[in-house]
């Protein structure tokens, strides 16, 4: 996704307003990580279709454990956390923003979890504490088809 430098400059700025910290919470090894926003912002997402199960405005973020990875390809090392902050969406005169936080979507890289593309898969909500979801019908579903990819689908912008 291309952006111009106000709408990151407004991007920031608005990230800078919602921010707030978040309480850890614990789950199969998962603290939530609370130090998402000191991550490498890797791109950005707005899904307008209200139907759509990720309708909102996202922003990924890697830790720097990825980010070799991340920019030459290849399977990320173990360690890897890569935290998706979504909004919901304020529409005004045709200018899209982030609205309230709507939850966290979180993958971390656990070689041992086999069964779930060598990923562990959670989703928090704004305040922190574990959604249920189930990795493979909720999260596999999609990431599977990028495999090829270790199951990212973000790449380096251009
Ligand atoms: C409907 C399809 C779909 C489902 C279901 C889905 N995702 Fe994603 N996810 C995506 C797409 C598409 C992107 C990246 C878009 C881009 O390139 O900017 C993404 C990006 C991400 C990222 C940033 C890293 C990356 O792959 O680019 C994380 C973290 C993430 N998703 C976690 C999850 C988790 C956890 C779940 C389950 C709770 C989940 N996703 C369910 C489609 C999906």
């Amino acid at each position: 996704m291309k952006k111009s430098l106000p709408v990151m400059a407004a991007t920031l700025f608005v990230i800078a307003l919602f921010s707030f910290p978040v309480s850890a919470e614990t789950n199969k090894g998962l603290v939530f990580p609370k130090d998402w926003e000191s991550y490498k912002h890797i791109g950005s997402l707005i899904i307008t279709d209200k139907n759509h199960a990720l309708h909102g405005v996202h922003h990924f973020y890697m830790n720097k454990k990825g980010l070799k990875t991340f920019e030459k390809g290849g399977k990320y090392p173990d360690g890897t956390v890569i935290v998706d902050s979504v909004y919901e969406i304020k529409e005004d005169g045709g200018i899209l923003n982030e609205g309230k936080r709507a939850f966290f979507p979180v993958m971390k890289k656990n070689s041992r979890m086999t069964d779930t593309g060598g990923w562990e898969w959670y989703a928090f909500s704004p305040d922190g504490k574990l959604l249920d979801k189930d990795p493979k019908r909720d999260c596999l579903s999609c990431h599977e088809s990028v495999k090829d990819s270790d199951y990212v689908f973000s790449k380096p912008l251009k």
